[in-house]
């Protein structure tokens, strides 16, 4: 298997060496979300009151009932819908994993909340065969081996797909993709992106 960087074990062990990694891994994302929700929002007794929203995801009406109309858009996915392939990696905006399509722009879903997602049409990772942009970056991924551990590669593929949605073609779409890979696979996400 070809690979861009130090080895996947190195990386692994300089991850669990990181206090805020090991704690965070340790934990499991729906603890953590739980976690990192009790401390981002400050929430009222009003706001803590269950809500019911009807989400517009992957072409399908979602109905949901969540206990905050703050919730993230990334928990409500994952731990609401089943839909396990938006990612959870910073929670802070940062690293990308969690991107989805929010009216055809990619956006990150650890940042949205239910509230104003349910005024939108969402696309996840597990639409995209179904978006002609969407399947065109997914068969350029495949046909440039991309994925390494996998685990940026939706977010990046969304990224990607918003990309073109915006009218950027080819090399335009590299700047375009601003999302971290821990495994390094940029040499092989630029050469995936210069075809579409
Ligand atoms: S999890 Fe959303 S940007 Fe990292
Ligand atoms: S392929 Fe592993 S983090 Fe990007």
């Amino acid at each position: 298997m070809r690979r861009d960087g130090p080895s996947f074990a190195m990386l692994v062990l300089l991850h669990w060496l990181n206090p805020l990694h090991r704690h965070i891994w340790g934990r499991g994302f729906s603890e953590t979300c739980r976690v990192q929700f009790r401390l981002d929002r400050t929430t009222t007794a009003t706001e803590n009151k269950m809500a019911t929203y009807t989400l517009n995801v992957n072409g399908q009406a979602r109905t949901v009932t969540v206990p905050s109309a703050d919730m993230p858009l990334l928990w409500v996915l994952r731990d609401y819908l089943g839909l396990t392939g938006t990612k959870y990696g910073c929670g802070i905006e940062v690293c990308g994993a969690c991107t989805v399509l929010v009216n055809g722009q990619p956006e990150k879903s650890c940042d949205m909340s239910v509230s104003e997602a349910s005024k939108a049409k969402i696309i996840t990772v597990e639409g995209l065969a179904a978006d002609t942009s969407g399947a065109k970056a997914q068969a350029a991924w495949v046909a440039h081996q991309v994925p390494q551990c996998g685990f940026c590669q939706s977010g990046m593929l969304v990224a990607a797909t918003g990309a073109m949605k915006g009218g950027h073609h080819g090399a335009q779409i590299i700047p375009e993709l601003n999302n971290l890979c821990v495994c390094g696979t940029y040499a092989r996400i630029k050469d995936a992106a210069k075809t579409l």
